[in-house]
């Protein structure tokens, strides 16, 4: 039941890496192998599990001169989660790859060689439409969208469900909708009630579970280690999950 999901929205600050790292490490918990590819050359995902100053070009190695990422795989203090840290260099593939060719297809050729040794591979995607997310996507079975429960949430979201058409029609004809989070929910205001109707209305990938605004999660990231190891208890901790299991009833094709 391989499966590769990019976790993308060319928004910034929506929760795109709170949500790899959180999910993986519950989903980890229930006894899945995960990986994460750390796409974001702003290393957030690394450093949110202890990889402070990545010193590993192995991504970047693969994307540019079709080294084997297998080297750059690192074990975490998290269970049966694996990561791919970013480093810096990834910041020049944006410029780099676009004279190579079939540049838009890298990713997924690195990828399928490691598909199988892995229940799960998530890929942390930078905040923007360019190369690094175009390969992400390419690569991906299917794409999950966190959505922070603000103003113009839905713009943003139909933007990129029009980028996901594009890429359907011209680079992966299976990349699918895995789905839509909404995130840094707070249910003691109208507006975040009103984004979560107004998107459910229009997108029925909707995830049931939502995720709440919740301290514990901005501050795991400090500490090195997933919210689920920080504070299980918590609010935060609980809605990842939440999602995890019914990420995984999504993925054994029970729909509700
Ligand atoms: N549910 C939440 N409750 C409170 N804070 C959150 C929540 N989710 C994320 N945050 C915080 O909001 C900020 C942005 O989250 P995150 O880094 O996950 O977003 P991102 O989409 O990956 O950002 P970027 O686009 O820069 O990669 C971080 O400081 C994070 O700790
Ligand atoms: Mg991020």
């Amino acid at each position: 039941m391989s499966q590769i999901i990019a976790i993308a929205n060319q928004k910034g600050g929506v929760g795109k890496t709170t949500t790899t790292v959180s999910l993986a490490a519950a989903i980890g918990k229930m006894n899945k192998n995960v990986l994460i590819i750390d796409a974001d050359p702003q290393s957030n995902a690394s450093s949110a599990i202890g990889f402070n100053s990545p010193n590993n070009s192995a991504l970047y190695d693969s994307l540019l001169n079709n080294y084997s990422l297998r080297n750059g795989i690192m074990s975490t203090a998290m269970e049966r989660v694996s990561i791919v840290p970013s480093a810096p260099e990834l910041a020049g593939v944006e410029v780099e790859l676009v004279s190579h060719l079939a540049r838009e297809y890298r990713m997924q050729n690195t990828l399928e060689s490691l598909r199988e040794e892995y229940d799960l591979i998530f890929i942390d995607c930078p905040p923007s439409l360019g190369l690094l997310t175009v390969n992400a996507l390419t690569a991906a079975d299917s794409v999950l969208i966190p959505v922070q429960c603000e103003y113009f949430a839905l713009e943003g979201l139909k933007h990129l469900s029009n980028t996901v058409e594009l890429i359907q029609k011209n680079l992966n004809p299976k990349l699918k909708i895995c789905g839509i989070l909404l995130t840094m929910y707070d249910a003691r205001t109208n507006l975040s009630r009103d984004v979560e109707l107004e998107v459910r209305a229009h997108f029925n990938e909707t995830f049931n579970v939502v995720i709440p605004r919740s301290i514990r999660l901005s501050e795991a990231p400090s500490h090195g280690i997933s919210v689920l190891d920080y504070d299980p208890e918590s609010a935060g901790a609980v809605a990842y999950n939440q999602l995890a299991e019914e990420f995984l009833n999504l993925s054994n094709g029970h729909h509700s």
